[in-house]
């Protein structure tokens, strides 16, 4: 059974202490949040201080996917907001492996991230090193795209490679994720599914991410 991610960045940001109370209730396992930084991907999004006052809404973990430049300059503040995983890109900093026990010396929980053009063969030196690994499946930036096929086979070079190298790290999938195809996701190898669009534009949540969960 895999662990189901929101991500909040389909929320209804008006209300989005509700919202995430309302996800939690309905069988979330970890709330994911998209920070992005208006020049490592198109979009702007939230800070610190938004995560900061939504942590006492929820016991989850939250998950966060750090979509920004230079990000060695923020993961302290996040830690400090409340962040349990930090994700970084590995398109965002030349000196990935100094970033990783900055992360694990906050105490945190780090993971990789790749975007989909980006090659596994790059987190191959910290596969060891970290605790989950980030396969994007549509270019970050924005919810509701559709999901890039070809990333089917990334995803199961990833499984393998985490099976012989470091079987403790999570996999985890984020873009385009649907109840439809959730399955061949996860047979993939996938273990973390995040959902945005699917989850926060559903009538029901619970049914939704019970489906996802299900598969
Ligand atoms: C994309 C973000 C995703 C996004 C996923 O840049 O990293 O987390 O919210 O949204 P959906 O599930 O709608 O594709
Ligand atoms: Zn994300």
């Amino acid at each position: 059974m895999s662990l189901i991610a929101p991500s909040i960045l389909s929320a209804d940001f008006g209300h989005l202490a509700a919202e995430i109370r309302a996800v939690e209730a309905a069988g979330a396992d970890w709330i994911h949040l998209d920070v992005m930084d208006g020049h490592f991907v198109p979009n702007l999004t939230i800070g610190p201080l938004v995560v900061s006052a939504i942590r006492p809404c929820t016991k989850l973990p939250f998950d966060c996917h750090l979509m920004i430049e230079s990000p060695e300059k923020f993961v302290a503040e996040f830690a400090r907001a409340g962040a349990d995983i930090i994700t970084v890109h590995v398109e965002a900093t030349p000196h990935l492996h100094r970033i990783i026990s900055q992360v694990r010396d906050l105490g945190k929980k780090v993971g990789v991230s790749l975007n989909p053009a980006t090659p596994l063969s790059l987190v191959e030196t910290v596969l060891t090193e970290i605790d989950l690994l980030l396969v994007m499946t549509v270019n970050p930036g924005f919810g509701g795209q559709p999901f890039i096929l070809s990333m089917l086979e990334k995803i199961a070079s990833a499984r393998r490679l985490i099976d012989e190298k470091a079987p403790h790290v999570l996999l985890e999938v984020d873009g385009g994720i649907t109840v439809e195809n959730v399955g061949t996701v996860v047979a993939h190898g996938a273990r973390v599914i995040v959902a945005g669009a699917t989850v926060f534009k559903s009538d029901d949540y619970r049914r939704t991410i019970a489906a996802l969960k299900s598969a």
